[in-house]
């Protein structure tokens, strides 16, 4: 008889706490209650993810996609010498195949791939471990532990070329996201790269069916958040007295994700020793994705540090793939 695979390790402990401690943290503000967005992404949540890439009305990851398909040969050509790649949230690494086939033409590739979730590094490992000229090893860390120990990993005269695709930098607000590339930089040597890509304003009407589409896999997907709870630290949400609400805020240009309580209710989330009280109407604020302008982006990149070495865009689906180097 052959041996059966386990689905999903148990989370350990530790992992455990801190994600009790982050709920009952979020779950306790006495103004808007918020839930970390890196929670969406547990195996189920990384599992719907890929499907709402594929939905025609979020236009987003096809479009860096393609971008990555026509645009890698270009991108890597800026990038000389012998170079090693890490890449913050792996995802499923379709994109990155693009970058490393690039690479690939012109030497042995030592990869890299970060992630919290290790379902997303096993997907990653599938996806492109079969690559020619290729090796992986991922990091099962928080995006700048795992750099740091990445960035160990540099031999004489190697470049570091960091990925930081899909737009994710737009789950920080704008001066989180500053932030981020302060610190990404400090563990960068002078001219060391970084690819970040940025999803653009577009119509709002666009981006709304972008993040509540017909098919209610965006639904799914923020849901999936409160059956994670219920499911790891033993909570009671009753998922269906939750809506899935999308908004867009024009004045800080970002899409806003929350689940909302269609009536008054108690929660209870025992392993984090936890209830609280939800009033009719009231809501969760579970993922924010900032839209920039190019100029922005090029400043953000600036004033932490970086210089812009080009800028590439995709005028289906309005999204930048922006190259940086370390000064
Ligand atoms: C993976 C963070 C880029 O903000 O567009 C997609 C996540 N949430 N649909 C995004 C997401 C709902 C996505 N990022």
């Amino acid at each position: 008889m052959a041996t059966p695979r386990m689905a999903a390790a148990a989370p350990a402990l530790r992992t455990l706490n801190e994600f009790a401690a982050d709920v009952v943290v979020g779950l306790s503000h006495p103004g808007q209650k918020e839930l970390p967005s890196k929670y969406l992404y547990d195996t189920v949540g990384s599992g719907l993810f890929d499907v709402i890439c594929t939905l025609p009305e979020y236009g987003l990851s096809r479009a860096g996609m393609r971008m990555l398909e026509r645009y890698s040969g270009e991108i890597i050509d800026q990038v000389p010498g012998p170079v090693m790649v890490a890449e913050l949230g792996s995802g499923s690494g379709q994109q990155t195949r693009w970058v490393l086939e690039a690479l690939a033409r012109r030497q042995r590739v030592n990869y890299y791939p970060i992630d919290i979730s290790r379902s997303a590094l096993f997907r990653c490992q599938q996806e492109l471990g079969q690559m020619d000229m290729v090796s992986i090893v991922g990091f099962e860390r928080a995006y700048l532990d795992g750099l740091q120990e990445v960035a160990t990993r540099r031999s004489g005269g190697e470049r570091l070329l960091v990925l930081f695709l899909g737009s994710t930098i737009g789950n920080f607000d704008r001066f989180a996201g500053d932030q981020f590339l302060r610190e990404v930089r400090t563990i960068l040597q002078k001219d060391d790269a970084l690819l970040l890509t940025t999803d653009l304003e577009k119509p709002i009407p666009t981006l709304i069916f972008a993040y509540d589409d017909p098919a209610g896999v965006t639904a799914a997907f923020n849901k999936n958040l409160l059956a994670r709870i219920n499911r790891e630290l033993d909570g009671d949400f009753d998922l269906g007295h939750f809506k899935h609400v999308v908004c867009y805020d024009e004045s800080e240009r970002r899409i806003e994700m929350h689940l909302q309580s269609t009536i008054w209710q108690r929660v209870t989330i025992r392993k984090a020793g936890f209830r609280f009280y939800m009033r009719e109407g009231e809501t969760i604020w579970t993922e924010s994705s900032h839209k920039y302008n190019p100029a922005e982006v090029a400043e953000m990149g600036e004033r932490a540090g970086y210089k812009c070495a080009g800028q590439w865009f995709d005028h289906e689906w309005p999204l930048a793939q922006n190259l940086f180097f370390a000064v």
